[in-house]
Formats: C-alpha cells, structure tokens, sequence
C-alpha cells in the first residue's frame, strides 16, 4: 500500500498496526505533475535494522517504483546518502530506532533530481575531475615510490572520503554556487592530493584553488564538517588549503 499526497492529511487516522511511516519525495520526469510525497507504512519487527533496509522492503513489497541508490549497504560506496528528518545522511548507518514515528526522506538538498531519491551528481563528478585526483607528476619513475610512516599519516581523515556529497550538499555557498564554487567534498579531495608526499604539483594544485570562486565561496559555516556520516572534517581541510596559499 502507498499513499499518495491527498493522503497526507489523514495519515494519522490511518489503521494500521505499523510501527513507523516513511514519508518520501516522489517525482517522476515522465509525469508531468509536480514532486509529491508518498507515504508507506512498515513494521520494525519486519524489516532490518536501517532506514535503506526500510527503503528496500517498501521497494520490495509495497511499490516497485521506489527509486534510490544503493550498493554496499556499510557505509563505503557513498551512493545512499539522502537526507533523513532533515539531516543528510547514508540512508544504510542511519538506525530507525533513532527515527522519528515518520521519517521525512528527501533526495539530497539542493540539487538537480533524476528520480525521486536519486541526485543528479554530474556537476558533483566534473567537479571532482577538475583537481585530478590522482598522483600527477612528470618524472619516470624506475622503482616503487615510498612514502615514510609520518607523510602516510597526513592522508589519515582524508583518503575515508567517500564521496557521498553528504557535506556539499548541506553547504550553504555550495547551494547558491554550485556551478562554480567546488565545495567541501572536491575541496577536502583537492587537499589529500596536495598533502600526499609523492605528488609533484603542488604549487599547480594550489594556483589552481587560489580562485575567488572555487576556494573562497567556503565562509566557514561548517555544516560540512557536523553531517559528514564519515566523522571528516572538510572545513579543516579547507581552512589547510587556504594556510598553505599564504605561502605561496
Ligand atoms: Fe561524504 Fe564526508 Fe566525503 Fe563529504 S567529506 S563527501 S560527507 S565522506
Ligand atoms: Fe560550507 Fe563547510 Fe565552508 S559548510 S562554507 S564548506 S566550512
Ligand atoms: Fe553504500 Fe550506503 S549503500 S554507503
């Protein structure tokens, strides 16, 4: 069973001996109507602990329409993030016990949608393209490239990134300026290349940041860094790649 808008207002009269209600954004670009929400009831005791075994079950048994990103269900792939009773979120580390009676599921906030849950992440990954993220030098290597115990330590809080876009996508300068600022996911990225010791471009890598738009759109607001399911904190890497421009 899955209710349509009409059905909102009347949700709590509804008889049912569900435990819990998610409540989803739906939009269809083969429809011509507005988004709506879709309201689908679930019992605990039914279903596994997370909101995406949720997902997965109403998918499942309920409405085959259902569209979301999923793979690993552990936290990895990054591909469930969406934002849950107003917090953006890996739908598969986020536990329906600390959900309300009805959990509010929207697609990532601010950006372009494909199908209800689904983001349209394409700016996300030319974005990501723009700071090659790979190790960039112009030397011919003859033999394995060793990094020393303590250069290997300054990738720790970076390389976990999974590139979820949990911090871009709750960043205020990231939603007005989406198009040209590259917010705290490809920033933090850009970082953990600049910092890596077998990384020749440097200075390439910082003049490339040092741009009104694609560095300096950051004003330190640090959504990012509280809602990075990953415990990460991309305002600091940041505030890092500004620290080193001053040396420059
Ligand atoms: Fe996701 Fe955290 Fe990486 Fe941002 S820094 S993309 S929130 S893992
Ligand atoms: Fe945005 Fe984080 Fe900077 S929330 S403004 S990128 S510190
Ligand atoms: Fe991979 Fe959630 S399914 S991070």
């Amino acid at each position: 069973m899955f209710l349509q808008k009409s059905n909102v207002l009347n949700i709590k009269s509804l008889k049912t001996n569900s435990d819990k209600f998610l409540k989803i954004y739906r939009w269809n670009p083969y429809f011509q109507n507005k988004p709506w929400f879709a309201i689908y009831p679930f019992e605990l005791r039914s279903c596994g602990p997370m909101v995406l075994d949720a997902l997965i079950q109403i998918k499942n048994t309920q409405d085959t329409t259902l569209a979301f990103r999923r793979s690993c269900r552990e936290g990895i792939c990054g591909s469930c993030a969406m934002n849950i009773d107003g917090v953006n979120a890996l739908a598969c580390l986020q536990s329906l016990k600390t959900t309300k009676k009805y959990v509010t599921i929207y697609p990532l906030p601010h950006m372009y949608v494909v199908k209800d849950l689904i983001p349209d992440l394409t700016n996300f990954y030319s974005q990501y393209k723009s700071i090659k993220p790979w190790l960039n030098n112009d030397v011919v290597l003859k033999k394995e490239q060793l990094q020393s115990k303590n250069d290997r330590l300054k990738l720790d809080g970076l390389y976990e990134c999974i590139l979820c876009a949990c911090c871009s996508s709750s960043c205020p300068s990231y939603w007005w300026n989406h198009d040209k600022y590259l917010g705290p996911a490809i920033l933090l990225q850009a970082y953990r290349w600049i910092i890596d010791s077998r990384d020749y471009k440097t200075k390439q890598r910082l003049e490339f940041l040092n741009h009104k738009m694609r560095l300096f759109r950051c004003h330190t607001i640090m959504n990012c860094s509280k809602v990075c399911p990953k415990g990460l904190n991309p305002g600091k890497a940041i505030s890092l790649i500004k620290y080193k421009l001053l040396n420059l």
